[in-house]
């Protein structure tokens, strides 16, 4: 039995892990992700087991940080001051069969995974099976996409957050339900649009991910694209405007503006706006999300 001075131990270290921004529990001590060299995890992503124990599995149950606000993307943590002591890093021993590969390798291998998915049924399976994005390996499920398969109006966020990481499906916790509120003053519901993500599967912490995790998931997102084939296209926030339209200009900037872009050989409009997570906190920028809106619900019916 532990006696009441290690189960508080216990608890300061937990305490610690927290502040330190940890909130996905991958193993059962410190592993160097680093020193995985090119290994890409994923599905079957093994770390390796210790002398004497048996392999750890995944999905092990999440830390609560507090306070949590459901379903909000919180921005990410400062990078720690203190340093943790560490056991050295095992080895990465991949199991036989598990083929890790470089970046460039997973990107040809979503590419030709990706176009070959004639419905979206058949990407997302291919989404399952696919092993090239790190993001999966700490996540709990994959999140494609929620609303119609064909719609005019296609509504693509950032990455998927914890609700949206437990549900399996984008945009659920709060930022979420301000979306449906912003649909809904321009008489849009559910049913009518396609909502996804740059990103399929959340990233640990909720940090923004890395140009690495969007890249590899890109030839995905420009299959959906083709597949849902919408005639106007809402990016939510800096991160996938800057990534689908290829601008560095920040979000401020980028907002409200038409652009074009091209999917399956059409030319299809494009518009930046703010994040709902970010309205969220700054009430005040409503009133540019709000005149995107508009902008969007007429391009709509001028179609
Ligand atoms: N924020 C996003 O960008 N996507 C989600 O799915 C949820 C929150």
């Amino acid at each position: 039995m532990q006696s009441e001075t290690d189960m508080r131990a216990l608890a300061a270290l937990l305490d610690w892990y927290r502040e330190m921004g940890v909130d996905t529990a991958v193993d059962e001590a410190p592993v160097d992700w680093l020193a995985r060299g090119e290994a890409v995890p994923g599905r079957d992503f093994r770390l390796p087991a210790r002398e004497g124990e048996a392999p750890p599995t995944r999905g092990a149950p999440e830390f609560k940080s507090a306070p949590p606000i459901p379903g909000e993307r919180e921005p990410p943590r400062p990078a720690p001051q203190r340093t943790a002591p560490q056991r050295p890093a095992p080895a990465f021993d991949p199991r036989p069969g598990f083929s890790p590969k470089p970046p460039d390798a997973a990107e040809l291998a979503a590419r030709s995974a990706a176009k070959s998915a004639p419905n979206l049924e058949a990407l997302e399976s291919a989404l399952r099976g696919f092993d090239g994005c790190g993001l999966k390996a700490t996540a709990k499920n994959l999140c494609f996409y929620r609303g119609a398969p064909k719609a005019r109006l296609m509504i693509i966020g950032e990455a998927p957050g914890s609700e949206e990481d437990r549900e399996g499906r984008p945009f659920v916790g709060r930022a979420g339900q301000l979306l449906d509120k912003m649909l809904a003053a321009i008489a849009l519901k559910e049913p009518d649009v396609h909502i996804t993500n740059v990103v399929y599967w959340r990233p640990p912490g909720n940090r923004t991910p890395t140009p690495q995790e969007t890249q590899v998931c890109k030839p995905f997102l420009e299959r959906q694209m083709e597949l849902v084939e919408p005639d106007v296209v809402v990016l939510l926030g800096g991160a996938a405007a800057k990534h689908v339209l290829d601008v560095t200009d920040g979000i401020m900037r980028v907002r409200g503006k038409w652009r074009e872009i091209q999917i399956g050989g059409r030319a299809v409009k494009a518009m930046a706006t703010l994040h709902p997570a970010y309205l969220l906190r700054t009430p005040a920028a409503k009133r540019h999300a709000w005149r995107d809106l508009l902008a969007v619900q007429s391009a709509l019916e001028n179609r």
